[in-house]
């Protein structure tokens, strides 16, 4: 018989603090209270909203956190300094669940060389400063900061004068990211016998990746007896980060028959909250970042594809709605196969067959050659073109000049030529507060299609000017773009020599496959009464 609280690890959430502290990642106070809102939404256990002491700015989001937030704990960081624990408690008042937590170096290295302390004197400001924090708020969490090189015996003592003192959770960070999962685990199965603490105290992991190994780590802490894990939305955090939220909480789910233990986690919110920490810092994961990254559900070559296709389980160990991705799991691009191309155009209300096929399967290559992926509105978009022979692309930008303000208060304005398939060549000039939406703009007016730019990426690959590139194709910059229109989302790539007119391109790439779509529907809802009708094979 399994104990519903033995057996639930908490999650507790430090993206804004230990990850916002990371150079890169800090947040203005509104860009924290979005996250924090994605973060109660994930139905984490515990938010460490900040560290009140920090700055004014750090105590006003934790206030702000603590008045709006509801369900999770709030929780903010405290050195041991009266002045800290007090500023932490003023912070969380609004809170209607709060925790405050303190931490003070254990290790050799921190007493002697940071903090000039002995031994008797740290377990004095353990006992002294959780007291403290006890006599404010009910449920106080002690950090042995750099836990892993502290003598064990010492770090005993230090944890339970942290329990006899009133902490109900004690933490055991991997401050500098140094342990294995093998001593990790026997640390936590040594703790639990030696540790002197009432029933019901936690024990807690949190885990740094300076060896790539703090998921792993945590994870192996949870079998030594962790109860808690701390750890951040991305994996942000100070140097290579924290153990990623995403990847420990999937590790337990899809794993449960290892660890046999469960979350609170709504894992259908993970990537939701991944995108809001995308944007609120500007910095995506990795496309190979596990979970989130933009290729962890992507099957592009061709012999995983056509598995993926017979039976998702064939490469698939959990389903992306599992993190509320909805996908395309497919990714078509240039090592896709017939396969998939057929599956896909079939998902699309396309029939694919014999001479059909090999037409498509053909402009499919091109095209993927050409850009890398092809998606469902750019597929769209060459089948609607392959039986009536039109062209795929109507538009094609012919020039981009920009005309920069000499006043500072005037706007650039861009005058843009764009090729059509039929009308020839079509121009429009428009004005806007910066260059690349003035250019935007006067796309939009041209293709008469309302958009709003949602996202926009940009690679660029070095190479001297006058070189190819090294992809052979003679470009440096990879645009990437997504187009929101009338509440969907398009995407638009392009390659090119220049910036500017690679944007402009991306736009039209994007603007056409919204264009390519909605021709579509509109020709499908004008056919649809009979069952040939919902597969325009003569479309
Ligand atoms: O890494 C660490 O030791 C910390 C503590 C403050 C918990 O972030
Ligand atoms: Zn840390």
């Amino acid at each position: 018989m399994t104990d519903p609280q033995i057996d639930r690890v908490r999650i507790f959430d430090t993206t804004l603090r230990d990850g916002e502290q990371a150079p890169g990642f800090s947040m203005t106070e509104t860009a924290k209270l979005r996250m924090a809102r994605a973060l109660a939404a994930l139905k984490v256990d515990v938010i460490e909203a900040g560290f009140a002491a920090a700055s004014p700015g750090d105590f006003r989001s934790i206030e702000a956190i603590a008045r709006e937030i509801d369900g999770p704990i709030i929780c903010s960081l405290s050195r041991t300094t009266r002045g800290d624990v007090e500023a932490s408690a003023k912070a969380l008042a609004p809170a209607s669940r709060k925790r405050i937590h303190v931490f003070l170096g254990t290790s050799p290295i921190h007493r002697d060389s940071k903090l000039h302390m002995s031994r008797e004197t740290v377990l004095e400001n353990i006992r002294t400063s959780v007291a403290h924090a006890r006599s404010l708020v009910d449920d106080v969490e002690f950090s042995a900061e750099d836990a892993i090189r502290t003598e064990r015996d010492f770090l005993v003592e230090c944890l339970s004068a942290a329990a006899a003192a009133g902490a109900t959770t004690l933490n055991v960070p991997d401050t500098v990211g140094y342990t294995t999962p093998d001593e990790i685990y026997e640390l936590f199965r040594f703790l639990g016998q030696h540790v002197d603490r009432p029933e019901g105290t936690i024990f807690s992991t949190h885990c740094h990746d300076d060896l790539g190994m703090a998921v792993a780590n945590s994870l192996a802490a949870v079998r030594g007896g962790a109860r808690q894990i701390e750890c951040a939305v991305n994996g942000i955090g100070e140097r290579a980060g924290n153990c990623a939220l995403e990847d420990v909480v999937m590790a337990l789910k899809t794993r449960a028959d290892a660890f046999r233990v469960t979350t609170g986690v709504d894992t259908k919110r993970i990537m939701a909250a991944s995108h809001t920490l995308a944007q609120v810092t500007n910095s995506p994961p990795p496309r190979n970042k596990s979970i989130v990254g933009a290729n962890a559900f992507a099957h592009e070559a061709g012999i995983h594809q056509h598995g993926v296709l017979q039976n998702p389980e064939t490469y698939e160990i959990m389903k992306p709605e599992d993190i509320g991705l909805a996908v395309e799991g497919i990714i078509l691009g240039k090592h896709s196969g017939r396969h998939a191309l057929a599956a896909r155009a079939k998902s699309l209300g396309f029939i694919l067959e014999g001479d059909r096929l090999d037409r498509a399967f053909v402009a499919f290559k091109t095209i993927a050659d050409e850009i890398g992926i092809v998606d469902s509105a750019r597929l769209l978009s060459l089948l609607s073109g392959i039986d009536t022979g039109a062209p795929e692309r109507l538009w094609k930008l012919n020039k981009v000049d920009i005309r920069s303000p000499v006043s500072a208060n005037a706007w650039p304005v861009a005058r843009i030529e764009l090729e059509h398939g039929e009308r020839g060549r079509v121009t429009d000039i428009a004005s806007a507060p910066g260059a690349l939406d003035a250019a935007f703009l006067a796309v939009s007016q041209m293709m008469n299609l309302p958009a709003r730019v949602d996202q926009l990426e940009m690679q660029y690959i070095a190479v001297d000017a006058g070189e190819p590139a090294p992809d052979g194709q003679g470009a440096n910059v990879l645009t990437e773009i997504t187009l929101e229109v009338d509440g969907e989302l398009y995407a638009g790539r392009a390659r090119g020599r220049d910036i500017l007119p690679c944007f402009v391109s991306a736009y039209i790439d994007a603007a056409s496959n919204a264009e390519a779509v909605r021709n579509v529907r509109a020709l499908q809802r004008a056919t649809t009464n009979s069952v040939q009708h919902a597969t325009p094979q003569a479309a």
